[in-house]
């Protein structure tokens, strides 16, 4: 699906250092190449492989995977259309808007805090603004508020969705604050669906624990590795049973 907005880069202080560091080895390498050290220049040439892969992998997952990714999690919902969506962490729009062409008399909700480490040029207006260039201004709603307290009612929304937003807060006991409160706003037969690396076993056993049905948890392809394999994207999806 082709995007008009701009998206910016997530938590946009990891390329910047793995790209500086990899700039810093290759020239090492050079200079050992040069002088004849051999056995240090071998050491500085993986080392710029190392982390010029990294960086490569980080900007292509921030930049392009994470849409394409998004797309297929969000086509195998088969939406209807007509659903109340909440996007928690919405930043900048990329998963909100991706959701937003997806309905035809439906709503997304975006709300989050704005935080600029997490998100480069994260805010509000440029949210709106690229709710605004993908053509979907009318059916989007941007909120300011903290995930861990939601200002909607209980079973508002039919569809909770977060993409690489709850590991940004510190603790394991607040994230799961998150997951509860993310799963309070659903109504009974909703669906949650979180992409995010690091906690996602947190999240799982804290669905389980409210009731939730259906929780599947699995990881993503290359496209959403943040770096490495290790720094790869879990998907958790689940819904909560109706009364
Ligand atoms: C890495 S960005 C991802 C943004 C967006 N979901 C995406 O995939 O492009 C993480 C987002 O989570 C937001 N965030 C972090 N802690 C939050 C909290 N406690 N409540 C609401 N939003 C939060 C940040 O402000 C940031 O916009």
């Amino acid at each position: 699906m082709i995007r008009r907005g701009d998206y910016g880069y997530d938590a946009p202080y990891f390329p910047l250092i793995f790209g500086f560091l990899s700039v810093g080895a290759g020239l090492a390498a050079a200079i050992c190449w040069w002088q004849g050290a051999i056995r240090t220049a071998v050491q500085m040439t993986l080392y710029f492989f190392f982390f010029f892969a990294n960086t490569s992998s980080f900007l292509y997952a921030t930049r392009r995977g994470k849409f394409f990714e998004w797309d297929r999690i969000l086509d195998h919902l088969h939406l209807r259309g007509d659903e109340g969506v909440l996007d928690m962490g919405c930043g900048r729009g990329a998963v909100l808007t991706a959701v937003a062409l997806r309905l035809t008399t439906g709503r997304v909700t975006g709300v989050d805090i704005w935080s600029t480490k997490d998100q480069s040029g994260n805010a509000r207006d440029v949210t709106l603004r690229n709710a605004s260039l993908e053509g979907v201004g009318d059916r989007v709603q941007i909120d300011t508020g903290d995930m861990r307290a939601l200002p909607y009612p209980d079973a508002t929304f039919d569809l909770v969705v977060s993409s690489l937003a709850i590991h940004n807060i510190r603790s394991n006991a607040d994230r799961k604050r998150a997951i509860v409160e993310g799963f309070r706003v659903l109504k009974p037969g909703g669906r949650i669906v979180i992409a995010d690396i690091r906690a996602t076993a947190v999240y799982e056993k804290t669905l389980r624990a409210l009731g939730a049905s259906n929780v599947e948890r699995r990881r993503l392809g290359w496209r959403f590795w943040w770096g490495n394999p290790i720094a790869a994207t879990t998907l958790l999806t689940a819904s909560k049973t109706p009364a």
